[in-house]
């Protein structure tokens, strides 16, 4: 579950979320849209807790995101994240990429070994494991990177611009992967300024302008 209650984030004079609420149910999948400069990327950064609103509370799952951005890592384990620029690490293997958020977390190298290889066949990439992402398509990055964002078994997946790199028939493989995740259970939330991709899902829409919510459908449409 994800709640925003009355958020605001101001950039020195630019506000960028303004008196922001909604909620969104454990298992949704949920388009987020807008314009360039609508608020989308501002708000999924509140979430990672890259930085704290200026007014108002985020709940993730049952608990407020802590106003101490040292306490955040606790909540960072419920989220899995994807970005439109992969982020991965050049220098490391397939596999060592996913691995890395079990090995922060202490994970035993016989559960990581078995974990990595169950994520890696979710997306459809298991002959990959000992490629460098320079050997790699877009799409293909752009599921390791889902990969890695589920290894922990995150409770909400959040996407920002995942298919804003990729080619369409890329693009299309993905979202069928991010609606695979959310029919298992995962609360998906996508940012996105891709119309076709929004119109054909059917799924609900919450649309950004200058930073207030605009609006807010079931089976929306851009
Ligand atoms: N770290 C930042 N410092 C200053 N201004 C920012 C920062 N992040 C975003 N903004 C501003 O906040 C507004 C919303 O940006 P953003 O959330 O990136 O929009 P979107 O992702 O919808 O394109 C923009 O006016 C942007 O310039
Ligand atoms: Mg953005």
């Amino acid at each position: 579950m994800i709640e925003f209650v009355k958020v605001t984030k101001k950039f020195g004079p630019v506000v960028a979320l303004d008196d922001l609420s909604f909620k969104i149910e454990k298992g949704e999948f949920v388009f987020l849209t807008g314009p360039s400069g609508a608020g989308k990327t501002t708000l999924a950064n509140l979430l990672l807790g890259k930085f704290l609103p200026t007014s108002g509370k985020i709940f993730l799952g049952q608990e407020e995101i802590p106003r101490s951005l040292a306490k955040i890592h606790l909540l960072r384990r419920k989220l899995g994240v994807i970005f439109q620029d992969f982020k991965l690490i050049s220098d490391r293997t397939v596999f060592e990429n996913i691995a890395l958020p079990l090995e922060i977390m202490g994970r035993k190298k016989a559960e990581i070994k078995d974990r990595v290889g169950e994520v890696l066949r979710q997306v459809n990439l298991g002959e990959r494991i000992n490629f460098f992402p320079a050997q790699l398509a877009g799409g293909e990055l752009q599921r390791v990177s889902l990969a890695r964002a589920l290894v922990a078994k995150p409770e909400v997946l959040l996407a920002d611009e995942p298919t804003g790199n990729l080619d369409p028939e890329s693009a299309w493989q993905l979202i069928k992967l991010l609606k695979e995740i959310n029919k298992l259970g995962t609360l998906v939330l996508m940012t996105t300024h891709n119309i076709d991709i929004v119109n054909s899902l059917c799924e609900r829409v919450i649309k950004l302008e200058k930073g207030r919510l605009v609006k807010d459908e079931k089976k929306g449409k851009y």
